[in-house]
Parts: C-alpha cells; structure tokens; sequence
C-alpha cells in the first residue's frame, strides 16, 4: 500500500464528534422515558390478555402500573421542555441554524435515494449532517410526543379539563392516546432499530449515540456534505507549509486578522 493510502486509511479510523453530551443525555431519557410508558401503557390499552394482567401484576398491581406510567409521563414532559430549551439557547445565544428544518432539498435528496435504491442512478445524493430519514422520523417524533403529552394530561385531569372544554374530549382523547401510543411503538420498532441499529452498514448496533462519535470514513460515506465542510473548515486552518517552515502555527482566526 502506498504511504500516502496508509495515511488516508489511518485517517479514516479516527473519530469525530457527532453529537454532543446533552444530546446524548436527551436520547437516553427519551429512550428510557419512552420504554417505561410502552411497558406500563400497553397493559392498560390491552387488560382482557393474559401477558397484561401478569405484566400488571409483577409490576405491584393496576394502581401501582398507573402510578409508574403518570410518574414517567411527567419525565417525558421534562425532555420536551429540555429540548424546547436546547433549540432556544442554540438558536439566540449561540446564534446556530436550526438544523431539523425541512428543506426542499430534503424532499430531493428522498427522491434521488428512492431512484438509486431502486437501481435507475449510480450515485447516491450529498447528505449533510442531518439527512432526510432523519429529519422526517424527528418531526414523527415532535407530532408524536405533542399528541401522547396532550392527550396523557387530558386522561390525568379530566375534571379540570371538562370545566373549560366538552367532555368528548376525555373519550376522544382515550382513543387518540391509545392508538398514538401503539403506532409509537410499531416506528420505534420497525423504522428506528432498522435505520439506527439493524440496517446492513450499522447491524449489529450503532453505538455512536451513546458515545457521540463515528469515524471519519463512516462521515465520510454518510454525511458528505458535511465532510466536504469540515474538510474545508480544517484546510482553512492548516497551516501553510511556508509558515510550518518559520515554525509558526497559523489558525483562521490569526489569518483573517492579519489581512
Ligand atoms: C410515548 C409515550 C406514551 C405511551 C406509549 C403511552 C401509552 C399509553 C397507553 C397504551 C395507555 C392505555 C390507553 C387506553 O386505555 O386505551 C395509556 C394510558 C394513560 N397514559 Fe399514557 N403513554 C405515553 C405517554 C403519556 C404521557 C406523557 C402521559 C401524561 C403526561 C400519559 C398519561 C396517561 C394516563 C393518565 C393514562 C390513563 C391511565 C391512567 O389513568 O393511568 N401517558 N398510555
């Protein structure tokens, strides 16, 4: 191997950073949160089964079920507001472009996939750091959450509710907690550990979301709009081989000053 595919190769290995600590902390308690509520939500929506009943009675009893299920509602309510939280200080203190938006070019890049899965192109499109299955599967989310945290409030204080708002709305609300929970379920199951775990390139398990950090060469292959920025971002900060040999160090910043 040539020295030059030695150094590429080698580089490929080294990690990056994709996401950070509070982004991780974010996915574990929604995850936790979320397997909590499957766990003592499903019982409830399902009681006449006999995997229901014996699920309620090893976790203490239908009360103590309810108890564990509106105790973790209340967890999930606390991630919602982390996250609402997390996109204000990103977008008005550290001045960052909301990076979940849809754009036109996602709908794009998800009709170039679909051509090049179904073999009538040879060339995947440029994804940047969040692509199109991503950013579709967060607003699932974000419409999913809304409606489980509406209806789960409506459920836990009907009496309250129906003071201002027709009663229907509790019936109504059952239905729609029910059924939003059940769907939750099968896209976690079937859309998320696919994409995120049980796909070809990630099988058995992606961990870089519990560690927040993937190699150069899985960037390179995933996310190469984003490379081609960093590549670039990291050739604006190297330093010219003039400046190497009068052994200084030029950063971008230093750079910009100086002209
Ligand atoms: C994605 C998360 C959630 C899932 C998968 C889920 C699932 C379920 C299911 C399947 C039921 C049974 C519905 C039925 O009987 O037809 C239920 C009941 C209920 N859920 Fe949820 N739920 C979630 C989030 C929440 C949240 C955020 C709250 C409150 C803030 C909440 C509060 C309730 C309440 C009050 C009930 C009625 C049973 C009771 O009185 O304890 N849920 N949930």
């Amino acid at each position: 191997m040539e020295r030059s595919e030695q150094i590429a190769a080698k580089r490929g290995k080294e990690s990056v950073v994709r996401f950070k600590a509070s982004q991780i902390f974010e996915h574990s308690l929604i995850m936790v949160a979320f397997t909590v509520l499957v766990i003592t939500g499903l019982p409830q929506r399902f009681p006449d089964n006999s995997w229901s009943q014996s699920l309620i009675q090893n976790l203490g009893g239908i009360y103590t079920t309810r108890l564990i299920h509106r105790g973790f509602g209340f967890v999930l309510v606390f991630g919602a507001v982390y996250h609402i939280g997390f996109i204000l200080s990103h977008v008005f203190r550290r001045k960052r472009p909301l990076s979940m938006m849809l754009t036109f070019r996602d709908f794009r890049d998800a009709i170039v996939t679909l051509r090049y899965d179904l073999g009538l192109i040879d060339q995947q499109p440029q994804l940047g750091h969040y692509d199109f299955r991503q950013k579709f599967e967060y607003w699932g989310m974000v419409f999913g959450c809304t409606v489980m945290i509406l209806s789960g409030l409506i459920l836990m204080y009907p009496i309250v509710v129906t003071r201002l708002l027709p009663g229907q709305l509790i019936p109504a609300a059952k239905a729609m907690h029910g059924y939003e929970g059940l769907l939750a379920l099968l896209i976690i199951l079937i859309w998320h550990l696919y994409g995120a775990h049980f796909g070809p390139e990630k099988f058995p398990f992606d961990s870089s979301i519990f560690t927040g950090r993937i190699s150069r060469e899985r960037m390179q292959r995933e996310h190469s709009l984003e490379y081609q920025e960093m590549l670039n971002a990291e050739a604006s900060t190297t330093v010219p081989q003039e400046t190497q040999d009068q052994g200084g160090v030029e950063t971008r910043e230093e750079a910009e000053g100086k002209s």
